[in-house]
């Protein structure tokens, strides 16, 4: 496993300790987190199991072959952005998964994906013990676009394996969040300039709400 943005080594430590995986690299861009990832790992007794290197994205980490690449953590558009580099060309290979964690504009990864022939295999959701949600999109490289809907990039696909409750809480937030920008949009602009962008948001309300009563077919 391939752990792009590692900060502390912490998701690999944790694999490794519970068996889920027998190798694995923890890359980051900076000098400080390398430098706490080899101590936490060294910690640990790991060192011969988890190798820690400084790197830009997946420049340089084809020699490693790795088998599951994780990008977690980031913003969408950084995570796109390191997909979509020249330096992450080797990697669009068959037998390689994406594990992909977005913390923001996670609509604009998965439009990203869509456009550039990443097929995804499961969108999940995780909950932390504060009750914040967190979006996780499995998917491989199969070199053919297809289309997602604005509500499908917003809200994830049906093909997920999330609990139910909390599919429904994740769509439910970002329908207020919708809201509250149409919301904006009223108050900002009295004219008619902005119709087609509330038209649009509407629509894409629309399309969660609709994505909601499916939830416990
Ligand atoms: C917020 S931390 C996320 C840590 C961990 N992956 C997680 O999910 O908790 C983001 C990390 O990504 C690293 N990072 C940012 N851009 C990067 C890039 N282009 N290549 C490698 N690491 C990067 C940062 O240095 C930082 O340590």
């Amino acid at each position: 496993m391939l752990d792009v943005g590692t900060d502390h080594a912490l998701l690999p430590i944790a694999l490794v300790l519970r068996g889920k995986i027998n190798r694995a690299i923890a890359s980051d861009i900076r000098d400080g987190p390398v430098g706490i990832a080899e101590k936490n790992i060294s910690r640990h007794g790991l060192s011969d199991m988890i190798t820690v290197v400084k790197a830009d994205g997946l420049a340089g980490m084809e020699k490693f072959k790795p088998t599951d690449i994780v990008i977690a953590g980031m913003g969408g558009e950084m995570i796109s952005k390191i997909l979509g580099a020249k330096a992450a060309e080797w990697s669009k290979r068959e037998g390689t998964r994406f594990i992909l964690q977005p913390m923001t504009r996670q609509h604009l990864l998965r439009r990203f994906l869509a456009e550039n022939g990443f097929l995804t295999e499961h969108n999940s959701l995780a909950e932390d013990t504060d009750g914040r949600i967190y979006e996780i999109i499995v998917c491989r490289y199969t070199a053919e676009s297809y289309f997602i809907s604005d509500a499908e990039a917003i809200g994830g696909s049906m093909g997920r394996d999330s609990p139910d409750d909390l599919f429904s809480r994740h769509i439910a937030l970002r329908i207020r969040q919708l809201r509250r920008r149409a919301e904006g949009i009223l108050k900002t602009s009295g004219d008619d300039s902005r119709r087609a962008e509330l038209s649009a948001i509407e629509k894409v309300v629309g399309e969660l709400e609709e994505m909601k009563p499916r939830i416990n077919e």
